[in-house]
């Protein structure tokens, strides 16, 4: 028998990776991440009144709900097995204030849109944000007292605010404005208030990143913002100090870390992953999805296959779940697959 050796076995020393890439079912069975529904929270905005499903000019494809159609439209992504919806409400421009205080009224417009899809889809998780951003007059999320964001003042007011969106009826707080010690106070008062079954998802880091400019059109708050967030977010060069942000969320009591932005800091999802064992979860920010939609639109790239790997690639680097705006989308896709 003639010897068949080829040139590349002898450089390879007979190991070839093509083989187990070598048709359909050989990938498929040595696929290491998958994405599934049960991946996906579904981030939402709620506006007042009824009857209102408006598009938002910056996310082509993503809509500004009144509670009526949110109600739907969270028995809709229950069908379809997405676990938890992240709630954003866009707060009539009068009721916003210097220090957001509609923020505490039980019957805001985020409260009246928990309570109303825990009463019609129970089984849908409802993740509440309790930073001062959609309340406040100036778009920062804390309270401004001469040209500064009080850091103890404002941790006092959204540990509030955490009990009464809990009284609600919300399943997790998800404190998204980066006062130092927040965690611990949110986690204080709601134990204090009983609500010690509500979770805390910690955007425990949070940078401050210009890819959420869709949001603040979304929830009126780009044109109101006075200065930028970087004496709270985090900078998008610090990678070390995330982490250590990170650690305090953890010993303050987070049951859950999240990375935000989402794609540019899959370094940081591995490293929170890695580091505390915490479920960790990625936003995958506004910005991030408009630029797809935006490429997508123009034909530049197949958009569907470059949202599933934007997902995927979360999940490989550790993520056990992702907030993306594509979650409907993903799921409606992943439903139809054998
Ligand atoms: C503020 C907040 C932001 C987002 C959600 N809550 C950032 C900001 O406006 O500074 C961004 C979400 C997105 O871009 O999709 N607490």
């Amino acid at each position: 028998m003639t010897d068949k050796t080829n040139p590349v076995d002898l450089i390879t020393g007979h190991r070839r990776m093509r083989r187990n890439r070598k048709a359909d079912w050989t990938r498929r069975m040595v696929q290491e991440n998958r994405l599934t529904a049960d991946d996906l929270i579904w981030p939402i905005f709620v506006v007042p009144g009824s009857g209102i499903v408006v598009p938002i000019e910056a996310m082509p494809g993503v809509n500004r709900m009144s509670i009526d159609k949110a109600v739907e439209a969270a028995k809709e992504a229950a069908d379809l097995g997405i676990p938890a919806l992240a709630t954003f409400p866009n707060i009539e421009m009068r009721l916003r204030d210097e220090t957001g205080s509609n923020s505490l009224a039980a019957n805001n417009l985020i409260n009246e849109t928990t309570r109303a899809i825990k009463k019609a889809v129970p089984n849908i998780g409802v993740i509440t944000d309790v930073a001062l951003d959609p309340f406040t007059s100036h778009g920062h999320d804390g309270i401004l007292r001469n040209g500064e964001i009080v850091n103890d003042e404002t941790v006092a007011q959204i540990a509030r605010a955490a009990v009464v969106q809990a009284e609600a009826g919300a399943d997790i707080i998800a404190p998204s404005d980066m006062m130092d010690g927040r965690v611990g106070a949110i986690r204080r008062a709601l134990d204090a208030a009983g609500h010690q079954n509500v979770g805390i998802m910690s955007y425990a880091t949070k940078f401050a990143s210009a890819f959420y400019g869709p949001y603040r059109e979304a929830i009126g708050t780009g044109g109101l913002l006075k200065g930028d967030k970087k004496t709270y977010y985090i900078d998008p060069a610090n990678g070390t100090e995330a982490m250590r942000d990170a650690a305090l969320d953890v010993e303050e009591g987070a049951d859950m870390l999240m990375v935000k932005p989402g794609l540019p800091y899959l370094d940081i999802c591995w490293r929170m992953k890695e580091s505390f064992g915490l479920p960790v979860f990625a936003y995958q920010v506004s910005g991030e999805y408009t630029m797809i939609k935006a490429a997508a639109a123009n034909g530049w790239i197949d958009g569907e296959r470059v949202m599933l790997e934007t997902l995927l690639a979360f999940k490989r680097a550790g993520c056990d779940g992702i907030l993306s705006y594509f979650a409907m989308d993903v799921a409606r896709i992943l439903a139809k697959r054998p």
